[in-house]
């Protein structure tokens, strides 16, 4: 691999993840001039995962369980010699506090925890969105934080 190309894969079901994944891949490529693809779980497939330097993976929560077709990209690929970012999408993600600390231990570090051969370089938990009817219920979604993290992936990336 003699390219430093970026994917990120999400799988997103009220779109918090969708729009995390966006603003990282925004800042990727505007302050780091980094080849980013974006690649939604739900609808695409990945093309040619061997291309790929840098992988950031993430996806929304449901009944404290992260989405399965994250789970499922976390297992079926082969990450050794990737550098390997982790985010999750939860409404206790977006609760500063005990509940954002809870967020990190159970959506994120125990999903990684079941992967010990992925190369994680960073991981982090994010918040979210419930929206019902077009009503929103919970919305603590701060893309700052977003772009924040992938002010330190670029340097990691880089
Ligand atoms: C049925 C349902 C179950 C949920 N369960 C949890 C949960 O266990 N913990 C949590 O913090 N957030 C929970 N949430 C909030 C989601 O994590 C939030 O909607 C998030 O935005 C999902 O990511 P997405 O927008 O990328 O789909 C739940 C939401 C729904 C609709």
């Amino acid at each position: 691999m003699d390219n430093n190309k970026t994917l990120i894969a999400y799988e997103t079901k009220q779109g918090a993840s969708e729009e995390t994944a966006r603003r990282i891949a925004e800042v990727l490529r505007a302050k780091f001039e980094l080849e980013v693809d974006l690649v939604d779980l739900n609808t695409q497939k990945v093309q040619d995962f061997a291309q790929y330097r840098n992988v950031v993976v993430g996806g929304g929560v449901r009944m404290g369980r992260v989405y399965s077709k994250v789970t499922e990209f976390l297992k079926e690929n082969d990450f050794a010699a990737k550098r390997v970012a982790f985010f999750a999408s939860s409404a206790w993600g977006g609760t500063p506090g005990e509940y954002y600390d809870s967020a990190k231990k159970r959506f994120v570090e125990n999903t990684l925890a079941k992967y010990p051969h992925i190369p994680v370089v960073s991981k982090e938990a994010f918040g979210g969105k419930i929206v019902y009817f077009k009503k929103r219920m919970v919305d603590n979604l701060d893309l700052s934080r977003a772009e924040a993290w992938a002010m330190e992936l670029g340097k990691l990336f880089t």
